[in-house]
């Protein structure tokens, strides 16, 4: 992404109360950046007003927790659409649309076979993970091709990592940003939460935006930032922006509330502490990352948390959580580890629940109400959504929902479909041309 596109400049930089965001760029000469925004602001508006609902393929998403996919298959809502996840013999995860094309029955309710195929609860076509039609049981000796001329299904490529089913869901995998890398997985001096999961009634940008900004950690989570004039006012922080995400450091000083149990032994007294807490956000997963030296800098003590969103649709995301800790490594301390994490998830979980409009309203600065600084997260984050709309990665809601409303299925676009464009009984859903711009009328 340029620095225009991004309306940043592309260089690490403090984005903090001394400068960054805009003031940054002006000094390097950038203040037309500025105007053209301020320009494009009502056409931004424009687009939010028309019921614009940022949902993208070509993405890798948290399909289940491994756990959570045994023996059976197993029917997962994302992006709207259906589909199935299922384990080959060998343990392979599969996922497929759940649309079965012969007359729509649910492969969810079907059965797994011993050939790595599911067969359809409805008349027993069976599909495999490439999503090929192997049999169709009422002409079993006959090839599938033969008696239902290109009959296929959409197979989406899957991988099984950190203890969770990923999926790609879209059409460019070779386009695809990476998942994000997990060091603590494998480190044995980290020991980890079990992976937990659940859904939130909120759509998936106010949910990601819960963690992503730093001003609502002393309001929401009592996280004060001390040692300083204005205990709500986070201090300098600087933030490094990647093709498909971008990184954030700063040094806050903070004292912890203590609440009782062996988490308050993490600190010997009240006092405010320095410590070093680090961000990043990524586009595959709508994955954050954070890792806080939690007992103060120098103490080598970390609190580390992956936090992954899927949109089931756009008004409901499913939350996947991994927690890692390199301190009080006993088992008996986990289950505390896990409350003592997902209780700042409770509290984000309430005012995102809780926001409006149902949908987050749609760019960099939507209303014109973002300070420059504070607010330099989400228009990262926005800007990064927008390259994928330019790419011609964001469903046309509108359209499917016409779509929808006619009687019409729609499929999330996979390479099998990419590979082989014609005879598809379920038309992809509409998404919108390449080079679309969030300011672009529509
Ligand atoms: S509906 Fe699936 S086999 Fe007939
Ligand atoms: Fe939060």
């Amino acid at each position: 992404m340029s620095a225009h596109q991004a309306g940043l400049s592309a260089h690490q930089y403090d984005a903090g109360r001394n400068g960054g965001g805009f003031s940054d760029c002006h000094e390097h000469g950038c203040s037309h950046v500025a105007n053209l925004y301020q320009r494009l602001l009502p056409l931004v508006r424009r687009t939010w007003e028309r019921g614009d609902r940022p949902v993208f393929t070509n993405v890798w998403y948290v399909a289940a927790r491994s756990e959570d996919l045994q023996d059976k298959p197993l029917k997962v809502r994302m992006l709207g659409c259906d589909f199935v996840l299922y384990r080959e013999p060998g343990g392979k995860a599969v996922c497929l649309s759940n649309v079965c094309p012969h007359r729509g029955g649910s492969l969810a309710h079907g059965k797994c076979k011993d050939d790595g195929s599911i067969a359809c609860p409805y008349h027993a076509w069976s599909f495999n993970g490439e999503g090929k039609c192997t049999q169709i049981a009422s002409r079993r000796d006959e090839d599938p091709q033969d008696v239902a001329p290109g009959v296929k299904i959409d197979a989406y490529p899957t991988e099984e990592k950190y203890g969770f089913i990923w999926a790609f869901l879209g059409d460019e995998p070779e386009n695809a940003a990476p998942i994000i890398e997990m060091p603590e997985f494998d480190d044995d001096g980290f020991r980890s939460t079990t992976t937990h999961s659940e859904v939130w009634e909120t759509n998936y940008h106010w949910a990601k935006f819960s963690n992503l900004d730093l001003v609502h950690l002393p309001v929401v989570h009592g996280i004060k930032f001390q040692n300083q004039d204005n205990p709500d006012s986070p201090p300098p922080f600087e933030l490094t922006e990647h093709d498909d995400g971008f990184d954030l450091v700063y040094y806050p000083s903070t004292s912890r509330p203590r609440k009782g149990g062996e988490w308050d032994k993490i600190r010997d007294s009240d006092e405010a502490k320095k410590v070093e807490s680090r961000m990043k956000f990524r586009v595959a997963g709508i994955s954050l990352y954070g890792k806080v030296e939690i007992g103060g800098v120098g103490s080598g003590m970390h609190n580390v948390f992956y936090e992954f969103s899927t949109p089931i649709d756009d008004q409901t995301t499913a939350m996947y959580y991994i927690f890692f800790r390199n301190f009080m490594l006993q088992p008996e301390l986990d289950e505390e580890h896990l409350k003592r994490n997902l209780m700042q998830a409770r509290q984000d979980k309430a005012i995102a629940e809780a926001q409006q409009p149902r949908i987050a309203p749609v760019g960099p600065d939507p209303n014109g109400l973002y300070t420059y600084d504070e607010d330099s997260e989400i228009r990262l984050y926005w800007n990064l959504m927008g390259s994928m709309r330019e790419r011609g990665w964001q469903i046309d809601r509108k359209a499917w929902a016409e779509a929808l409303a006619a009687g019409h299925y729609r499929a999330i676009p996979s390479p099998v479909r990419k590979k082989d464009p014609k005879g598809w009984v379920h038309d992809e859903v509409p998404r919108y041309a390449r080079g679309t711009t969030f300011a672009a009328a529509e």
